[in-house]
């Protein structure tokens, strides 16, 4: 097997101009070190909402892939974010998931810090460390970007990044119709829940951002047992997907015309609100639409989909971070969003179409989960693993490869394609390649 080199690294780009992707690369320990180093150090990653930290002192503890991240109101009702790791040692300060707090003890010395992140107190202080140490210069160490959008809360490690909102580009104005279709917006329910898959980061991602190809298969099941919904007596349905920049995309599931039930199945009551904070554009798309799934590259995705209990859909947003654990596994968190304004029994009931269906045992993850375990498994092989690529070890993303042109009538900014299209696929690997081997070609 040959190493990493500028020959394979070329053999790579080759591939994915014809459409394809080498499958070695989905495991790679090579990859995954440099993805740590030049691809996850500067893109933007999802910490959390600003509904789940309500009064100065609430925090949450996080991930940035390896990075622990504490991540407080503090007193003056900002939102801060601290690498969790004690500036006397590094032992992880706060291992709670969430909480209140005025300050954070460390366990093992006992230096304490404040909601700012301040050292405000040394075990026995000067007797120990003298006059001449500077408190003001051990706090914890700020993470460098935080930045928020509608109320999410993303940071980057890299000072430089550009903004959040330039980031997130096109994908602002679906965010609008999410997050933003009522006065009070969405919040968090409960806390999110995390469990450990086997599978690779740019798979996950990839499904819930560019492969709504898979559903019709991997979750058939669910519609036949009445978890999703059933169209056959719906008015036509089309299919976009958008291509955004940055890695960023989407798909729009929407009837033709309006159905006889709008607007996701809400609650009549909740329509007044749609039209008056959607523009005339988004409120119709939404009106239409029964299904979004789209992702913020690399790690966060998202899908606001209609899943039931007892015959009723109920419509949810659940948010995902596919946080990296090594190559080939991933630790998925899940958090479940509902509008402030919808009714209590609304919410209740959404909340237990979401368990069945994207909570951990829900039947459309345990669907998902296993094709991606089953990627892994098939991929750590030697006819896999050859990075000459002898064996034709290369995955196809051929579908509306050259074929299809982009709809031009499709109301929402990006490049819309109209059917199943692997384009945001290869867009999100094109931007993979950009930030992991961009730079090392053009040395
Ligand atoms: Fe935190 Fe020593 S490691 S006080
Ligand atoms: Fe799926």
């Amino acid at each position: 097997m040959e190493d990493l080199n500028r020959e394979t690294v070329q053999l790579i780009k080759q591939k994915m101009e014809e459409g394809l992707f080498p499958q070695w690369i989905v495991t790679d320990p090579e990859i995954y070190k440099l993805e740590i180093k030049k691809l996850f150090s500067r893109t933007w990653h999802f910490l959390g909402h600003e509904s789940e930290l309500k009064e100065p002192g609430d925090y949450v503890t996080r991930w940035i892939v390896h990075d622990p991240v504490l991540m407080v109101r503090s007193t003056d009702g900002k939102i801060k974010a601290f690498l969790n790791s004690c500036t006397h040692r590094g032992v992880r300060l706060c291992t709670a998931d969430c909480g209140n707090k005025k300050t954070f003890t460390c366990p093992y010395h006992g230096w304490t810090f404040n909601l700012d992140g301040e050292l405000i107190g040394i075990t026995l202080g000067n007797k120990v460390y003298g006059e001449k140490m500077k408190k003001e210069e051990w706090g914890l160490k700020p993470i460098p970007r935080v930045e928020s959008y509608r109320g999410l809360i993303f940071a980057n490690l890299d000072p430089n990044a550009m903004p959040l909102k330039e980031y997130l580009a096109e994908m602002t104005w679906y965010l609008d119709i999410l997050l933003g279709r009522t006065d009070k917006g969405m919040e968090v329910v409960g806390e999110p829940q995390r469990w450990v898959a086997s599978g690779n980061w740019k798979i996950t991602y990839e499904n819930f951002t560019g492969d709504p190809y898979h559903v019709m298969t991997t979750h058939r099941s669910t519609i036949e047992v009445g978890i999703t919904p059933d169209h056959s007596h719906e008015p036509e349905r089309l299919a976009h997907q958008v291509v955004m920049s940055h890695g960023h995309g989407i798909s729009v599931g929407t009837y033709k015309e309006k159905p006889s039930r709008p607007y996701q199945r809400t609650p009549k009551e909740m329509w007044p609100l749609f039209e008056r904070n959607l523009s005339p554009e988004q409120n119709e798309l939404l009106s239409r639409a029964f299904v979004f799934t789209g992702g913020i590259f690399p790690t966060f995705s998202f899908v606001s989909p209609m899943h039931g209990i007892e015959g009723e859909l109920y419509n949810y947003l659940n948010f995902r971070v596919w946080r990296p654990l090594a190559p080939d596994k991933v630790e998925i968190w899940s958090w479940f969003l509902m509008d402030k304004e919808a009714p209590e029994d609304y919410k209740q009931k959404a909340y237990k179409g979401y368990i069945a269906s994207f909570g951990p045992s829900g039947t459309l993850e345990q669907d998902d989960t296993v094709n991606w375990a089953r990627i892994v498994e098939a991929s750590k092989g030697y006819m896999v693993i050859d990075k000459t690529l002898s064996y034709n070890n290369l995955n196809n993303y051929l579908m509306g490869w050259d074929k299809v042109e982009p709809d031009d009538n499709f109301p929402g900014p990006g490049i819309a394609y109209a059917g199943f299209v692997d384009a945001v696929s290869s867009n999100i690997h094109k931007c993979w390649f950009e930030l992991v081997f961009e730079d090392w070609l053009n040395a």
